[in-house]
This record gives C-alpha cells, structure tokens and sequence, in this order.
C-alpha cells in the first residue's frame, strides 16, 4: 500500500464508525471517534473508550489523559502526529462505564481493520480493557512494561504488543503515574525488539515467549528509535 493509499483506507473506516449503530454505544455519543495519527507509522497506541471531551471533538485523548499521554511520549521525543492514536470502542459508554464484553465485540472489526491497513511494528495497551484484548486474561499489574507477541488475528500481521497502564489511571494514583514514566521510558526499547523480530521474519504466537525488557541486552535502549 502506498501512503495515500492507506490514507484514504483510513479515511474510509473512519467514515463507517462516524455512521455505525452496530451497538448501543451509538445512542449517546455526540460523534464517534475513529482514532487519528500517522498512517505510516511503527506504533499505534490504543485505548478504553473516548470521554467527556473526545465525545464532544471526534478525537482521542484530547482531555486530562491525553495531556499526559503527550506528556509520557515527549519525555521519548515522540509527537502524538508520529504515531496512530485510537480506542478499543469508538462511541462513548454512559458516565464513562467501562465498555462491555459485546460493545467491545461490536467495534472490535474497525480497530482489526486499522490493524490491517497500518500493519504497525509496536501496539501499546493503555489500561486493562486494551490489553485484554491483545493478551487474554493478562494482568495489568503484572505485563505493564513488558514486550508479547501479537496474535495475527487482531489484525496486526506481525507486531509486538506493549503493556501501560491507563493515563487516567495515573492522574488518580502518583505512584501509578511515576510507573508509567517507567513504562514510557521501555517503549524505545520495545520499538527496537519489535523492529527486530519483524526483520527476522516476523513473531508467531508460539515460538516467542514474552520478553521482560529488562533482559534485553542494554545497548538495545541506547539508540533511542524516532519514528520518522
Ligand atoms: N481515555 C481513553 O481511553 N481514550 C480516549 O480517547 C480518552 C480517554
Ligand atoms: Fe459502532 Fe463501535 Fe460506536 Fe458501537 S462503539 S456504535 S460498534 S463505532
């Protein structure tokens, strides 16, 4: 695929999740938000579910969480038009519920086909719902910065995932915040392992065990990767 080409096959999924009323979700939004970023980028970062102000914008993680999002990629020299930006459901749950098991089913096709058209290199989880469905039954507080294999079958051909905690979780709780500068801090790093398994013919589920970074060799993290 060319850029434009993938440009516009962004374009066009965009547009169905602007008109889907495949769940309930779709009655109380103001606009859906599709998920926005580079359309050639390695890394694409995923979320729960927009919010208040991303409702009310079209687009993801433009409130407090956001501001922090952006906040833990300057801190890599990343800029959030470097990479793709969007969530595990589209359309805002109630009061800012946590999506449900069919709601996250219903809007799983859209992000699959993202998956499909960026073929990104790094997925990074924000918070438990986004995890849970790059690594089943995982648990946040054991896989926050550490590297896993991606099944193909979410629509990533051949991409590792990276666990974070959810920015929102982080305003609440400081020593959840300092972890997830940590976690920022091991992206680098986890960008250049998934460029390496890529290279190398791209991970399958059951070769490659998941990979604490810690155990990776330290002058993997000394050439920080920019991403254009
Ligand atoms: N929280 C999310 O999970 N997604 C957004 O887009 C904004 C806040
Ligand atoms: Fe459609 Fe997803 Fe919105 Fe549900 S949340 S209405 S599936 S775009």
């Amino acid at each position: 695929m060319t850029p434009a080409e993938r440009r516009a096959a962004l374009d066009a999924i965009a547009a169905e999740v602007r008109a889907c009323t495949r769940c309930r979700l779709h009655a109380g939004r103001t606009q859906a938000v599709p998920g926005e970023g580079h359309p050639d980028t390695e890394a694409v970062f995923v979320g729960e579910g927009p919010g208040m102000h991303e409702d009310r914008q079209g687009r993801p993680f433009v409130g407090r969480a956001g501001d922090l999002l952006v906040r833990l990629l300057a801190t890599i020299g990343w800029r959030r038009e470097e990479v793709f930006i969007t969530n595990i459901v589209k359309c805002r749950p109630p009061d800012n519920r946590d999506p449900e098991p069919d709601e996250i089913a219903a809007c799983y096709p859209y992000l699959r086909r993202q998956l499909e058209v960026l073929d990104p290199a790094l997925i990074v989880t924000l918070g438990r719902h986004s995890l849970g469905r790059f690594i089943p039954g995982a648990r946040i507080g054991q896989t926050h910065g550490t590297l896993h294999p991606v099944d193909p079958a979410t629509g990533a051909r051949s991409a590792m995932v990276y666990a974070m905690y959810h920015p929102a979780a982080a305003l609440r709780a400081p020593d959840v915040e300092r972890q997830s500068y940590d976690d920022a801090a091991g992206i680098p790093t986890a960008l250049l392992e998934a460029r390496r398994r890529r290279n190398a013919g791209g991970p399958t589920t059951e070769s490659l065990a998941a990979a604490p970074l810690d155990s990776l060799p330290a002058d993997s993290a000394l050439d920080a990767p920019t991403l254009f």
